[in-house]
């Protein structure tokens, strides 16, 4: 199956039936060697890990010339698996708004403070994680151990790292899908093998509703995972928001005009719209930093610089 992929097309194509993003090489792409054998085999190689991955697409595919938002938090993140199109992307950002990295952190804090609600006080057993992200401290399936984790998102980088870091025990898979074609992460026969879905489901969706645009119909995406999921299932969800310092978090959003997703940035009660449906949980949609906190209450500082709000819910009967 080929990788639906949204970039922006500015190439003209190569391969019949690609599309045009797909096409972009970089000659002088440097791998870890793990990435190297994981691509190896999506390409139809021989390392025996072809049955966790999707295939069909090889190491020419990835466009390492246009900031990605997975490769731009990786970088926000301290992590090395960028390029120095993400590199620069990261240095206009903090230039706008030096809170982004702090807000990065904040997210990522919350997505493993939510997991582990989730996983201990609730009982979930099964994640879809839409928007993973390459593979940081604290993955799902690390935080919910022993929990089947089912992690989905559109980079084939990610998907690389992914399948080279996250899979191999059987409880966990990586599917190279998008968010805009839920119906094609519902369907895809790796989420059906590893997901029960007449049992309550974690889905995840942290930090990747801001790269959907209105256009783009959020609310029917949102409909289509809450109608599919069983009651008792939950929703974890956070997104950046402008409304703390709106000159500058627009003045970092638009780096992401010049990335393959750009960003929308959305209110409180926007963003709580998201949750239709759904019933919150305490303390319901808040800045990040003040979802259950672990220890102490964040301080004002702390909350200054987390542009992102989070909550999670869940199904009703
Ligand atoms: C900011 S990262 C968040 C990673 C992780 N969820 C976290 O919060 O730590 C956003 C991720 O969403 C992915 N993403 C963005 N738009 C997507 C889409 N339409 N479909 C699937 N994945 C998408 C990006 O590739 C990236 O890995």
């Amino acid at each position: 199956m080929r990788p639906a992929c949204h970039a922006p097309h500015r190439n003209a194509p190569a391969l019949p039936g690609w599309p045009d993003c797909c096409q972009r090489v970089s000659a002088f792409v440097i791998f870890p060697r793990s990435v190297v054998r994981s691509t190896m085999a999506i390409a139809g190689g021989r390392t025996g890990r072809k049955d966790a991955m999707e295939t069909g697409f090889a190491l020419s595919e990835i466009d390492t010339a246009t900031p990605h938002p997975a490769r731009i938090y990786d970088a926000l993140l301290g992590g090395k698996d960028n390029y120095a199109a993400d590199r620069q992307a990261v240095r206009q950002l903090l230039k706008a708004a030096p809170e982004a990295r702090d807000s990065a952190r904040a997210n990522r804090a919350f997505l493993q403070r939510t997991v582990r609600f989730l996983a201990g006080e609730a009982g979930i057993r099964q994640f879809i994680d839409v928007g993973t992200g390459i593979p940081a401290a604290g993955n799902v399936h690390e935080v919910a151990a022993g929990a089947r984790v089912a992690y989905v998102d559109n980079d084939p980088i990610v998907h690389v790292h992914a399948n080279a870091l996250l899979t191999g025990s059987g409880m966990t898979s990586i599917i190279l899908a998008d968010l805009r074609e839920p119906e094609s992460i519902l369907t895809h026969p790796k989420i059906r093998a590893l997901i029960d879905f007449a049992q309550p489901v974690g889905l995840l969706l942290v930090a990747i509703m801001h790269f959907i645009t209105d256009a783009e119909d959020p609310a029917r995406i949102l409909a289509v995972f809450r109608d599919a999921l069983p009651a008792g299932s939950y929703l974890t969800l956070s997104h950046a928001t402008a409304d703390l310092r709106p000159a500058a978090a627009r003045d970092a959003a638009a780096v992401y005009d010049h990335a393959t997703s750009p960003v929308t940035l959305r209110t409180r009660a926007q963003v709580a719209t998201f949750f239709d449906g759904w019933d919150l949980v305490e303390p319901g949609l808040v800045q990040v930093p003040l979802w259950r906190p672990d220890n102490r209450r964040p301080r004002q500082r702390e909350l200054d610089r987390a542009w992102v709000y989070g909550g999670i819910a869940r199904k009703s009967p």
